[in-house]
Parts: structure tokens; C-alpha cells; sequence
């Protein structure tokens, strides 16, 4: 056993029993991973998993629902600088048909995905909202919409929606910038997460694992941020290069160093609702299993219409955009069964 496996161990200890680690001890977490410390980890992530959550595998339907977007994040394949881009907007008939299909699933939320889309301005997002929230009052939404104003959240939340993903991308204000164009701030994309939270929703953050620029030191203050902030979801997945895009050369953030990070992750938010995400199941064929394996706790399948999933392509080869819900849902039920997990049919709220 070496001295560096020795200090990763203790400080694996550490976290474990007190959640919370320096932003030096995170860095050399970060920078010390070997297949030994990942073997070391893991069984401890899925302990506090299960203590909290059972086997248990919290199953959300995702719809994608429009890809036009005013943004233009480097890294992101529906960008407004991709013209290569085929644009879609469901109505909201076919929204509501993609939760009908997924009620009779089983699925109890419904994440309503998409780009920064003027169409779906507050008006049009809350009728949308009320609509499903009426027919489908034992289920949660859940929102994923992008950057808006503080009044424009606390509508959303009034016509009934419950939770809200809005991944940080990364908690360090240099690196943001090298992500993203000028006109986009992290203040900004921070003031949105504190909004959320105050309001009262159920709020996800998270980031991609080998971003370009990304390094231990801000994966180390990405843990602060999640250990300060407190989610109650955090997504987080490799980065995948889009062809085009500016990052098209940049390599892809692999399977091992997302497998560690979801069960440091773990190991800081015991309580935390934490997918395994579809780049995961992308970058390895069995990658959402073994995102499962390393301490995460949800899945969440595709219920956009097949007609419209590879236009939804925010990186190259993108898993699932064949496929039917329906195939979608037994395939992960499969995969979970396969690892000793099974999908749950209820809405799934975090147990803090
Ligand atoms: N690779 C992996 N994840 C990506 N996302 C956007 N583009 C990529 C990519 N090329 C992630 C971002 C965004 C979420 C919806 O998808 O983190 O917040
Ligand atoms: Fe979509 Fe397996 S989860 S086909």
C-alpha cells in the first residue's frame, strides 16, 4: 500500500463521516484516483444510498421539447451558432401526449427539458404547467429551461411546478467564462440558483466531468459549491465533444473520473437525488449501470417523440434517439434489475 493510497483512504474517511473536506483535500482527491480507491469508495457511496433510498432507482420522463435556443455555450451541440442544427418545437398537445404515454408507464415526474426558447414565455409555460399539473395531479414537474428572471421563476413555481434543474456547468468564475460567450455571466447563473432555492423549489445543480479547461482545482471548488449550496439534485455527466461546435477536437471527460465523482458526490450529500445520465450510458455501454454501482440514484429515459430525438443532440452519438419510451423504460428496468436495483413508480422527493 503506498502512502498516496493511504492519505486518499483517510480522506475518503474523512468525507465519509463528515461530509465536508478542504478545497485542497478535494483537489487531491481529484488528482490521486487509481482503480483501488474507486473499489475503496464505491461500496461506501452505495451504504448511505441505501441507507437513505433503498435500491430503489427513482425513474423521471424526460421530454425534450424544444431545441431553439438564444444561447450560445461552447460546448453545446443546439448552440444558436449551429446552423447544422434541425430546429423542432413540440406544441403542447404533444406535450401533453408524451405524459400521457409516460403515466401509463409508470412515470410519476416529468422533466420538461429545453433551450432558452422565447416561444415559451411565462404565459404559454404556465398553461403548459397548469395543463399536465391538472390531468396528472400525483405527478411532479419538473423544469429545465435555462436562465430566467427571479418573477418569471416564482410564476413558473405558482402554476405548479415543483423542481428545477439548472446545472452550475462549473463553480469557478474564470473557467465559466471560458465556456461560455461574453454576453453570459456567472453571477447570473448563480443569482438563478439562489432564486430557485428561495422560492421553494426543489433545486438540481451540477456540471460536466473533463470540460475543456476544467482541472482539479475547480473540480475542487465544484464540490464546495455543492457542499455550501446544498441541492437537492445535482446531474452530472462527461463532457462529449459536438462536431459542431468550437470544442468538436476537444476529448470527451471519461467513465472513471465520473464513477469517482458521483460517489464523492454521494459521500457529501447523503440525502442527494443524483442520475445517472444518458452521457454517462453514452460514453460506455453499461456506464448508467455502473453510475448506479457508484452511489447514483436515478435514471431518467426519454419520453420525446422518436420523431424529434436526434435533433435534441446537445453531443455526438447520443444513446436512446430510436428508441421508444416504452423500449426505453424496460431497457433500464433490465439494467437496473441487472445490477440488484429496481425503478420506482412514485414521484421520488428527496428524504433530507
Ligand atoms: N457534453 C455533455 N454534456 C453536455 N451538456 C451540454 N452540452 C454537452 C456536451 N457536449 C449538458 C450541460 C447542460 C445539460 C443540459 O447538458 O451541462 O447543462
Ligand atoms: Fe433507452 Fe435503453 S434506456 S433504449
Amino acid at each position: 500500500m503506498t502512502e498516496t493510497y493511504r492519505q486518499v483512504t483517510s480522506l475518503i474517511d474523512k468525507l465519509e463521516d463528515q461530509h465536508s473536506l478542504t478545497l485542497d483535500e478535494y483537489a487531491f482527491l481529484i488528482r490521486n484516483r487509481t482503480k483501488e480507491s474507486m473499489d475503496y469508495i464505491a461500496p461506501k457511496a452505495r451504504r448511505i444510498r441505501e441507507e437513505i433510498y433503498g435500491t430503489s432507482v427513482y425513474v423521471r420522463g424526460l421530454i425534450e421539447f424544444t431545441n431553439i435556443c438564444r444561447n450560445d455555450c461552447l460546448y453545446c451541440g443546439i448552440r444558436r451558432s449551429n446552423h447544422q442544427c434541425e430546429r423542432y418545437r413540440l406544441t403542447a398537445d404533444q406535450i401533453m401526449e408524451c405524459c400521457s404515454m409516460g403515466y401509463e408507464l409508470g412515470f410519476r415526474t416529468f422533466v420538461l427539458q429545453g433551450g432558452e426558447d422565447r416561444f415559451w414565455n411565462d404565459d404559454v409555460m404556465c398553461g403548459l404547467i397548469a395543463g399536465i399539473k391538472e390531468q396528472y395531479p400525483d405527478c411532479a414537474v419538473t423544469l429545465s429551461l435555462g436562465e430566467r428572471s427571479r418573477e418569471s421563476y416564482q410564476r413558473l413555481f405558482d402554476a405548479g411546478a415543483d423542481r428545477y434543474l439548472l446545472r452550475h456547468e462549473t463553480a469557478d468564475k474564470s473557467h465559466y467564462e471560458k465556456l461560455h460567450p461574453q454576453e453570459m455571466s456567472f453571477e447570473h447563473r448563480m443569482k438563478c440558483l439562489r432564486d430557485l432555492k428561495e422560492i421553494g423549489y426543489q433545486v438540481g445543480c451540477g456540471f460536466m466531468v473533463g470540460s475543456p479547461y476544467q482541472t482539479p482545482e475547480t473540480l475542487a471548488e465544484d464540490l464546495k459549491f455543492l457542499e455550501e449550496f446544498s441541492p437537492d439534485m445535482c446531474g452530472i455527466g462527461p463532457f462529449i465533444p459536438h462536431k459542431d461546435t468550437p470544442f468538436a477536437s476537444q476529448p470527451a471527460g471519461t467513465l472513471e473520473e465520473t464513477l469517482w465523482l458521483l460517489s464523492i458526490i454521494r459521500l457529501i450529500l447523503p440525502y442527494v437525488l443524483l442520475p445517472a445520465t444518458t452521457a454517462l450510458g453514452t460514453i460506455h455501454p453499461r456506464g448508467r449501470e455502473m453510475g448506479i454501482l457508484a452511489g447514483a440514484n436515478v435514471v431518467m429515459p426519454n419520453l420525446s417523440p422518436v420523431s424529434v430525438r436526434k435533433k435534441y443532440e446537445l453531443y455526438d452519438n447520443k444513446i436512446c434517439t430510436g428508441d421508444e419510451a416504452a423500449e426505453c423504460r424496460n431497457c433500464l428496468s433490465r439494467r437496473m434489475q441487472s445490477v440488484g436495483y429496481e425503478l420506482a413508480t412514485n414521484r421520488g422527493d428527496v428524504r433530507r
